[in-house]
């Protein structure tokens, strides 16, 4: 195995794990995050050296073209998990506990989140929320399942909040975060993502864990970053906190065009793209 240093986590070429993780926030090194939905993107994303590779419920609105996260069903996580775990040979693969499972029992949640790492073969879950479902998290981590904690605007809670707003700004609503923070990493959470909270919270946050924080919209001070594929490949609506590095809608559009007008001028295919007996 090459012991080259690679940005893939553990300074190596072979797998990233949760204590790899770990260790990556005691040395400072930022973890590097971002979602996939099939196999063919978690190819590319796992070859330029991620950290992470998230399964994101977001499916249900990327994917899907759902205007939220609510619809999407475990067995459509548990496809497009298994789906993106044939693409990732180093980053952990870490799967989206989709809206409805935690709540009903721990059984439901703890046999959910199985299922996504038996059939999905994801390596850890990520949970949104806190509170009531600290006792499925503490039994999950019991049961060798890893969970990322997800605090601040959790999109499954859409309905609640009333939009995509930031989270966090008044002061009863951090003091929440920060309680609730504390308590995901009793239960054993070995990591955090943060959405859309303010930069100085986060800091605050990440400052007071001894588990990496992973932000979204929260500023540099996190242990480590993370976006929607989509919306930093350009394929998406503009967001203020989203950095484009290309310009997905334009580049594929414009590629389907000329492919549409080759087509229509009878010049595609050519003698070289057809075959003869
Ligand atoms: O569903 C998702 O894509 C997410 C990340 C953006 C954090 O939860």
């Amino acid at each position: 195995m090459s012991t080259t240093r690679t940005a893939n986590g553990n300074g190596t070429s072979k797998k990233v794990t949760v204590p790899d993780l770990l260790a990556m926030k005691s040395r400072g090194e930022k973890i590097a995050a971002l979602t996939a939905y099939d196999a063919t993107f978690a190819a590319f994303e796992d070859a330029a050296g991620l950290d992470v590779i998230l399964v994101g419920d977001s499916a249900g609105m990327v994917v899907k073209g759902e205007a939220d996260t609510i619809s999407i069903t475990l067995d459509e996580m548990v496809f497009l998990t298994r789906n993106v775990s044939r693409g990732v040979k180093r980053a952990l693969l870490v799967a989206d506990v989709p809206f409805g499972i935690m709540h009903p029992s721990t059984e439901s949640a703890v046999s959910g989140a199985v299922r996504l790492m038996k059939e999905g073969r994801a390596e850890a879950v990520k949970i949104e929320g806190a509170g009531p479902l600290l006792e499925a998290i503490s039994r999950m981590v019991a049961t060798g399942i890893p969970v990322m904690g997800h605090l601040g605007l959790t999109p499954q809670s859409v309905h609640s909040f009333g939009g995509y707003g930031l989270r966090g700004a008044v002061e009863a609503e951090a003091a929440r975060i920060r309680r609730d923070a504390l308590a995901l990493k009793e239960a054993g959470v070995f990591a955090l993502v943060l959405e859309k909270i303010p930069a100085t919270l986060a800091a605050e946050v990440s400052h007071s864990l001894d588990i990496p924080t992973i932000g979204i919209a929260s500023g540099p001070d996190c242990d480590g970053q993370i976006l929607v594929n989509y919306d930093m490949l350009g394929m998406g609506p503009k967001f203020r906190f989203v950095r484009r590095y290309m310009e997905g809608c334009e580049q594929i559009t414009d590629a389907v065009r000329r492919y549409v007008e080759d087509i229509r001028s009878g010049g595609f295919p050519s003698s070289d793209e057809s075959f003869e007996a």
